[in-house]
């Protein structure tokens, strides 16, 4: 990572943060910017020192969408060849620890589609969502049509797509769109707060419940339930989860080893 690099990464003890930054281009998510956010994630999920992942940008844009001056010109030979999207935006759904979304200000286009491809959205009074590719006769298509409505329904997700209304934070939060709403001055720290918080629970057990809740979303009832069940059978196998109720039982607090 180089002083020009388009993200900044640091470590808040068991919480690794990544900054988008290219303030010029209101974080709009080119490849260098995606490749670099890609290999950041898997670092971090890598290190077993990190428990949970805070992605954020800047006051005015979390992020304003794909870089629409580099996408301007390319052909279908170019975007399939180099397997847009595939090839660095789905890195995202490899990570299996949480990733939490802070968002200040413009989340627009691919920027909302991160942070819908985040497990948590903390957002900023200030936050605003849209998907306005239509205005570019485009689509939103870093899973925008697929998990808008999955988080929020059909009628509200086609009125989005299709007219490319935007969202204030409290019209957000009320389709259930993002998490939770804070002021603009505490959005990092409480969103590192939170982080914190999950990053002290048993690794393995997050992991656990983020493929469960994961799971809701690509299976019917049955096969999710059936999924959860083997999920939670398999949490006997954890020394974690016998600290976890022995502490309780002890009135102690637990001691995970995240194993
Ligand atoms: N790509 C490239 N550059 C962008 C950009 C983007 N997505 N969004 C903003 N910028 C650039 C602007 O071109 C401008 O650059 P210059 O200073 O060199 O002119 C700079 O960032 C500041 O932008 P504005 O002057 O437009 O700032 P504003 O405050 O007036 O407006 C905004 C902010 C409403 C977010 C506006 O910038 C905007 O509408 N941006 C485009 C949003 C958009 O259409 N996103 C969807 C992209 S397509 C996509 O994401 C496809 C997909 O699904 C993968």
């Amino acid at each position: 990572m180089t002083d020009d690099s388009p993200i900044r990464v640091e470590t808040h003890g068991r919480v690794g943060l990544i900054t988008l930054h290219r303030p010029q281009q209101l974080n709009a998510l080119n490849d260098a910017l995606m490749d670099e956010l890609g290999a950041a994630l898997l670092a971090f999920d890598a290190d077993p020192g990190i428990g949970a992942i805070v992605i954020t940008g800047s006051d005015k844009a979390f992020a304003a969408g794909a870089d629409i001056e580099a996408m301007a010109d390319w052909t279908f030979m170019d975007v399939t060849q180099d397997n847009f999207i595939t090839r660095n935006w789905e890195t995202i759904r490899a990570v299996r620890k949480p990733v939490i979304a802070a968002v200040a200000g413009y989340a627009m286009g691919g920027g909302c589609e991160l942070a819908l491809a985040c497990d948590i959205v903390v957002a900023a009074e200030s936050a605003r969502f849209a998907l306005p590719e239509i205005k570019l006769a485009m689509l939103p298509g870093a899973g925008g049509t697929q998990r808008l409505p999955r988080a929020i329904g059909k009628a509200k997700a086609m009125d989005m797509c299709l007219s490319a209304r935007m969202l204030d934070a409290q019209e957000a939060d009320r389709y259930g769109l993002v998490s939770r709403v804070v002021p603009d001055a505490e959005l990092l720290e409480r969103s590192l707060a939170l982080a914190a918080q999950i990053a002290s629970f048993s690794l393995p057990a997050l992991a656990a419940i983020k493929e469960s809740v994961n799971r809701a979303w690509e299976s019917p009832l049955t096969e999710g339930i059936l999924f959860e069940r083997r999920a939670l059978y398999g949490r006997f196998a954890s020394s974690d989860a016998h600290e976890g109720m022995h502490a309780f039982l002890d009135k102690r607090r637990p001691d995970f080893q995240h194993r």
